[in-house]
C-alpha cells in the first residue's frame, strides 16, 4: 500500500453520496478509483464528480477483480453486507461495511474469519462513535466525575427511511433489510451504549411491532430493557414513526449525577452533579467540516487512515458483531416474550 488508499465504493446510494464519498474525497489520503451500483447511472455520477480516473461497474464482482482497488466501502442493502464483504476479503480488499454488519451472528463471524484468513482489515460504520457529542460524553464518563453508571436510556427515532433515500424501498422489505427500525436505528444506540459505558449487555427483554408503516413487512418501532453484566439497567428504543424533528438522545444516570447527551438543543453534553450541586455544559470538539452538508464526523477519513495503519479503526468487525448481538437478542426476546441472554 502506498501513502494513499485506493478505494472502491460498492453501492452508490444515500449514505455513499452523503457521507463516505465526500469524506474520502476530501480527507487527503484517499483516491476513489472505482464505483459500483446496479443502477450504473448512480455510480457514473459519483465517478464524474469525485473519481480519480475512476472505473464504473454494475457488478461488484468485477469491481473486486480491479487490481487498483485496495479497499472497498460496502454500502448496500443489509442482506448483501455479508456476502459482499466476504467476497471482498477473498479478493484481498480491506472493507468498511455499513451497519448492521450482518443479518446473523454466524454471518458476522464468517466475515471476521474471512478478513483474518485473507490478512485484510474489516471495519463497521457504527458512525455514532464519531459524533463530537458522543466523543465528549465518553471523555466525561471516562474521567470518573459522574461516578458509577446506574441507569442508561438511549433513543433514536425519525419519520422513516422514505425520507432519507429515494431508492430506499428495500428498507421496508424483510428479504432485503432483514430488520426494520431495530437494526436501522436501534443498532446505532446498541453500539453507542456499549461504547459510552464500556459495559456489556447481558440480558434483554423487548417489544417490536409494525404500528404505522403498513406497506412494509418489518417493524417500525422497537423498545427494550437492558440488564448489563454489572447490574446496571437501561432502555434502548428505536422508531420510524417519530413526527417533526427526529428523536436522538442518551441519558446516563450515575452515582454523582446525570449526563444528558443530545437532549437540549445547542448544549449537546450536560452534566448535572449533586455535590457540589451544579450544571456543567461541555463543549464537544469542533465538527470536521470540509464540504457543505458534511456530517462533521469524517467517517471516510477515519476509515482511510485506519486502513493505512495511521490510526485505530473506530469500530472493528468484532465490535460491530456485539452491537448486532444485542439487536438479535432483543428480537428473540420480543418474539418469545421472554428475557434473553445476549450471546457474544
Ligand atoms: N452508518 C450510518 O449512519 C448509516 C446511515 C444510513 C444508512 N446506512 C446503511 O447504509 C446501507 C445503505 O443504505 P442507503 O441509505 O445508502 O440505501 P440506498 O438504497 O440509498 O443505497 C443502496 C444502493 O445500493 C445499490 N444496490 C442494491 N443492490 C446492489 C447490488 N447487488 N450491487 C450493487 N449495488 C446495489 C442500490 O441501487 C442503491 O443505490 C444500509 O445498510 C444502511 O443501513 C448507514
Amino acid at each position: 500500500m502506498g501513502t494513499t488508499l485506493k478505494v472502491g465504493i460498492i453501492g452508490c446510494g444515500a449514505i455513499a453520496q452523503k457521507l463516505h464519498v465526500p469524506d474520502i474525497h476530501t480527507c487527503g489520503l484517499g483516491e476513489l478509483v472505482a464505483f459500483c451500483d446496479v443502477l450504473p447511472a448512480k455510480a457514473r455520477a459519483l465517478a464524474e464528480q469525485y473519481g480519480t480516473n475512476a472505473k464504473v461497474y454494475a457488478d461488484y464482482r468485477e469491481l473486486l477483480r480491479d487490481k487498483r482497488v485496495e479497499a472497498v466501502v460496502v454500502a448496500l442493502p443489509n442482506v448483501l453486507h455479508g456476502p459482499v464483504t466476504i467476497a471482498a476479503a477473498k479478493a484481498g480488499k480491506h472493507v468498511q461495511v455499513e451497519k448492521p454488519m450482518a443479518t446473523s451472528l454466524e454471518e458476522a463471524q464468517r466475515m471476521i474469519d474471512a478478513a483474518k484468513r485473507a490478512g485484510t482489515k474489516l471495519m463497521v460504520n457504527q458512525s455514532q462513535r464519531l459524533f463530537p457529542e458522543h466523543r465528549k460524553a465518553k471523555e466525561v464518563l471516562d474521567s470518573g466525575i459522574l461516578g458509577k453508571i446506574l441507569h442508561v436510556s438511549a433513543m433514536f427515532g425519525h419519520a422513516g427511511p422514505e425520507h432519507w433515500s429515494p431508492t430506499g424501498k428495500w428498507f421496508f422489505r424483510k428479504k432485503d433489510a432483514r430488520f426494520g427500525a431495530m437494526a436501522d436505528l436501534g443498532v446505532h444506540k446498541a453500539d453507542l451504549v456499549r461504547f459510552l459505558t464500556g459495559k456489556e449487555v447481558a440480558e434483554i427483554s423487548a417489544f417490536h411491532d409494525r404500528i404505522e408503516k403498513k406497506n412494509s413487512d418489518v417493524e417500525d418501532n422497537f423498545v427494550s430493557c437492558l440488564k448489563f453484566a454489572d447490574g446496571t439497567l437501561g432502555t434502548l428504543s428505536a422508531s420510524w414513526t417519530v413526527k417533526g424533528s427526529s428523536a436522538e438522545y442518551t441519558f446516563l444516570h450515575c452515582v454523582n449525577g446525570t449526563l444528558r447527551v443530545s437532549v437540549v438543543p445547542g448544549k449537546p453534553v450536560i452534566a448535572n452533579l449533586v455535590n457540589p450541586r451544579c450544571e456543567i455544559v461541555f463543549d464537544p470538539p469542533p465538527p470536521i467540516e470540509r464540504y457543505p452538508g458534511s456530517w462533521g464526523i469524517d467517517a471516510g477519513g477515519a476509515f482511510v487512515r485506519a486502513m493505512l495503519g495511521l490510526e485505530k479503526p473506530y469500530c472493528t468487525g468484532e465490535e460491530g458483531m456485539k452491537a448486532l448481538a444485542i439487536i438479535l437478542a432483543a428480537e428473540k426476546a420480543s418474539l418469545t416474550g421472554r428475557r434473553v441472554r445476549v450471546s457474544y
